[in-house]
């Protein structure tokens, strides 16, 4: 299927896992919600360590948690948990801090994202070893797109056919993504945005339909029925 070895190890990945989960609603931080019985979090970093070439994984965890997921995590993966931070491009950051330098590809992935296939980390990743400083996993968009003023009303209808809905893991040379947050002056919600802002080529590769993001109730139950 790839022309290239795998060079098992060779990725590092950052999990911002210290969101409130507020649009899932009451129940405590998303990332420790149960899915099957255990927790998001452990769902997602069980499949990231299944993937061979992530040599290391960061958890950035709710800074009033960060003993009991490293707890919680023990016996799924060796994990590195630090305390993540207000937002999630600063949670990102703290992980990225304290990743060993022998790392040169960078994923970032979002726990939310808990039943993603380790398939999908290898072709990102696959795809950075390639040469591309900067890539995510896109799919197309199957609804109708309208923009929509203040008023309820329509403004236009939007051309799908270029438009992609965007998913984690997102992968980086890690200068590039050291460089992205360094510069980055407001708040974005992945982290190629930042990569973009700076005049990184973003390079996409075909996203998985598991790897939905978990955010309201509704996808929490189509993630049981996956599962
Ligand atoms: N995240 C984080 N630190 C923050 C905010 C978010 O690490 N300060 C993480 C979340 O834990 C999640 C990912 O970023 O894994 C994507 O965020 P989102 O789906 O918005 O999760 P929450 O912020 O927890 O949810 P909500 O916005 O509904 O509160
Ligand atoms: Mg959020």
């Amino acid at each position: 299927m790839t022309a290239h070895a795998t060079v098992r190890g060779d990725v590092a990945v950052l999990v911002p896992a210290a969101g409130m989960g507020i649009r899932l609603g009451p129940g405590g931080p998303k990332a420790l919600r149960l899915l099957g019985g255990e927790p998001l979090l452990v769902h997602a970093v069980r499949r990231l360590a299944l993937a061979p070439s992530v040599g290391c994984i960061v958890v950035a965890a709710p800074a009033d948690a960060v003993d009991d997921v490293a707890a919680l995590l023990e016996p799924v993966a060796p994990v590195t948990v630090v305390a993540g931070g207000a937002t999630r491009q600063a949670s990102v950051a703290a992980a990225l801090a304290v990743v060993p330098p022998s790392f040169e590809i960078v994923l970032v992935h979002d726990a939310a994202r808990a039943l993603t296939p380790p398939e999908l980390v290898e072709s990102v990743a696959e795809a950075v070893r390639g040469g591309h400083g900067a890539v995510i996993p896109v799919l197309p968009v199957v609804d109708t797109i309208k923009r929509v003023a203040d008023s309820g009303i329509v403004v236009e209808t939007v051309e799908r056919s270029p438009l992609r809905a965007v998913q984690t893991p997102q992968g980086f040379r890690r200068d590039v993504l050291v460089k992205a947050h360094e510069a980055a002056v407001d708040e974005h919600t992945d982290d190629a945005g930042m990569a973009e802002r700076i005049g990184i080529e973003v390079y996409t590769v075909p996203g998985a339909d598991a790897a939905m993001k978990i955010t309201r109730p509704f996808d929490l139950a189509v993630a049981e029925l996956l599962l």
